[in-house]
C-alpha cells in the first residue's frame, strides 16, 4: 500500500503514461509510438474553433493600466483591465544588457503597479506591494536587463488585489533575446509563438466578475473556459515544420499538464530562467501558474491536412478535505486536474525542415556544497484563521508588509526547503529577486519543468522541494509567495531582505 506521499507523487507525475496509453489505444502499444497517429486527430475545421490571435507588440510609448473592452470572439466581449490597452498586454522584446525603461501610468480607480516576473531588478523596480502606483499617478520603471534569453512576463502586484487584476486581464510577455541565442538558429518570426494560457469563467455571461467564494480562496479561482492569448477554444494554422512555442501559464490557479494528443514528442528548450544547456525530450510537461516553458515541436510528423490538439491531460488533484463546502460555498469553474483542450494546431501547408540543436546556452550549475545555510519554509493551512483571510501560511505566518521574515546575507548561497504540510493543494512557490535551481523533490524525480533556472516551482501536497539560490544580484526587500493568486492575496507570502 503506497503512503499518501507516494500516491500523490505517482498520480502527479506518473499519469502521463496512463493517459498516453489511453490516447494511443488501438493504434500503438507502449510508449515508443513516437509520432502522432491520424486516428487521434480530426481533419482541420472539423469543429469550429476561433483563430488564435497573437498579442500585439509593445510600441515603446509607455504603458497604462486602463479599463477597456475585450472581444473574446466576435460578438462576445467583457469589460477587462489591461496594461497597455490590450488583453493580453503587449509583448515587450528586449535584448540582454539593455537598459529598459518604461513610463507607467495608472488610469484605474485603484492602486496597481507592475512586477517583472522572473526578471531580477533592483528592489524598488520590482513592483513590491509596498510600492503601489496610485490612481492617476505615473512611475518610471528602469532597470538593466540581466536575464538569460527566454520568456518572462509582467503583471500587477497590488496588495491583496493581484488575483483580481491579473484575472481581469493585466499580464503580458516580456521576452529577452541576445546574439548567442540568435546564433542557435531556433525557429523565429512566425515560427516563434508566444502562448499565454489562462482559464476564465465565461459561460455565465459577458461579465468577467471576480468574486471568489470561500471555496475559491481555498482551491484558487478556477475558470470554465481555457483561453490562449485572450481567445477561447482557439486553433492555429501552422506549416509542417519546426516551431518554437513559448508557453506561459497565466492562470490564477489552474495547474496544467501539457501534452499533445497522440503523445507527439517535443523538446523542452527553456524554462522560467531562459534557455537550458541542452534540449530535454518529453511528451508531457507540468506548467503551474506563472511557470514558463519553451518547447520545439515538429508538425511535419503530424502531416499536412491533419490536426493535433495541445491538451492539459487529466491528473489526480488533491482534495484534502478543505475544498468545496466551507461556508456553504462551492468552488466554481472546472475542477483542478480535469482534462482540457488548449489549442488545436491545423497543419495547412508544407514547411521548412527544422533542426533541434544539440546544445543550447551554457548554464551554470550551483553546487550544494557551497551553500552557507539551509532554511525551511513550511506551507500549511490555518483553519483557525478568520472566515475569509489568513488561511494560507508560510512558517505559520501570513503576509505583513512591515515585517521582514528572512534576512539573507548578500552574496550567500542557500538551500531552501519548501515543505508542504498541506494535503489539500499544490502550491506553485515563487521567489523574487533571484532565480534558483531545483535540487530534489521528496515525491519523486525532477520533472522536465524543474530543469534550468527557475523562479516558480510546484510543491505537491506533503512534499518537500529543495532549491538552491545565490543572492548576489541586488540588495533589498523581495518576496517569497505562492503564485496561486488567491493564496497570495490571502497572505501566503513573506518578505525577504537581501543584504
Ligand atoms: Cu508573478 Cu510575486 O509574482
Ligand atoms: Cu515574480
Ligand atoms: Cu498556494
Amino acid at each position: 500500500m503506497p503512503t499518501r506521499r507516494q500516491f500523490l507523487h505517482l498520480t502527479g507525475s506518473g499519469l502521463a503514461v496512463s493517459i498516453g496509453s489511453a490516447l494511443l489505444s488501438g493504434c500503438c502499444s507502449g510508449d515508443h509510438c513516437s509520432s502522432a497517429h491520424p486516428a487521434d486527430m480530426s481533419p482541420p475545421g472539423n469543429q469550429p474553433r476561433t483563430p488564435l490571435r497573437l498579442p500585439k507588440n509593445y510600441s515603446g510609448a509607455g504603458l497604462s493600466a486602463e479599463a477597456t473592452v475585450h472581444e473574446w470572439t466576435s460578438g462576445r466581449s467583457s469589460n477587462v483591465l489591461t496594461l497597455g490597452g490590450s488583453y493580453p498586454a503587449p509583448t515587450i522584446r528586449v535584448r540582454k544588457g539593455e537598459l529598459f525603461s518604461v513610463q507607467f501610468t495608472n488610469k484605474l480607480a485603484e492602486d496597481t503597479n507592475i512586477h517583472w516576473h522572473g526578471l531580477v531588478t533592483p528592489a524598488d523596480m520590482d513592483g513590491h506591494p509596498k510600492d503601489p502606483v496610485k490612481p492617476g499617478a505615473s512611475f518610471t520603471y528602469r532597470f538593466a536587463v540581466r536575464q538569460r534569453p527566454g520568456t518572462y512576463f509582467y503583471h500587477p502586484h497590488a496588495h491583496e488585489a493581484t488575483g483580481k487584476q491579473v484575472y481581469l486581464g493585466m499580464a503580458g510577455f516580456y521576452l529577452v533575446e541576445d546574439d548567442e541565442e540568435r546564433a542557435l538558429g531556433l525557429p523565429s518570426g512566425e515560427f516563434d509563438v508566444p502562448l499565454l494560457i489562462q482559464d476564465r469563467r465565461l459561460l455565465g455571461g459577458p461579465s468577467l466578475a471576480f468574486e471568489p467564494t470561500m471555496a475559491d480562496m481555498m482551491e484558487g479561482f478556477l475558470g470554465d473556459t481555457l483561453v490562449v492569448n485572450g481567445v477561447p477554444d482557439p486553433q492555429l494554422d501552422v506549416a509542417a515544420g519546426l516551431y518554437r512555442l513559448r508557453l506561459l501559464n497565466g492562470s490564477n490557479a489552474r495547474i496544467l499538464k501539457l501534452a499533445f494528443a497522440g503523445m507527439l514528442p517535443f523538446a523542452v528548450i527553456g524554462t522560467d530562467g531562459g534557455l537550458l544547456d541542452k534540449p530535454v525530450s518529453t511528451t508531457s510537461i507540468w506548467l503551474g501558474p506563472a511557470e514558463r516553458v519553451e518547447i520545439l515541436v515538429d508538425f511535419s510528423t503530424v502531416g499536412t491536412g491533419q490536426s493535433v490538439m495541445l491538451q492539459s491531460v487529466a491528473f489526480t488533484a488533491p482534495s484534502g478535505g478543505h475544498g468545496g463546502g466551507h461556508g456553504g460555498a462551492m468552488a466554481g469553474g472546472i475542477a483542478q486536474g480535469t482534462a482540457l483542450d488548449v489549442l488545436r494546431f491545423d497543419v495547412r501547408r508544407a514547411g521548412a525542415a527544422g533542426r533541434v540543436p544539440e546544445r543550447l546556452l551554457p548554464l551554470e550549475q550551483l553546487d550544494p556544497a557551497q551553500a552557507q545555510r539551509t532554511r525551511a519554509f513550511t506551507l500549511a493551512m490555518n483553519m483557525q484563521a478568520g472566515a475569509t483571510r489568513g488561511m494560507h501560511t508560510i512558517n505559520g505566518k501570513t503576509f505583513d508588509m512591515q515585517r521582514v521574515d528572512a534576512q539573507i546575507a548578500f552574496g550567500a548561497t542557500e538551500i531552501w526547503e519548501l515543505r508542504s504540510m498541506d494535503e489539500g493543494s499544490i502550491h506553485p512557490m515563487h521567489l523574487h529577486g533571484v532565480q534558483f535551481q531545483v535540487l530534489s523533490r521528496s515525491g519523486g524525480p525532477l520533472t522536465p519543468s524543474d530543469q534550468g533556472w527557475k523562479d516558480t516551482v510546484l510543491v505537491f501536497p506533503m512534499e518537500t522541494v529543495r532549491v538552491i539560490a545565490r543572492f548576489n544580484d541586488y540588495r533589498g526587500l523581495y518576496l517569497l509567495h505562492c503564485h496561486t493568486l488567491e493564496h497570495e492575496d490571502d497572505g501566503m507570502m513573506l518578505n525577504l531582505q537581501i543584504g
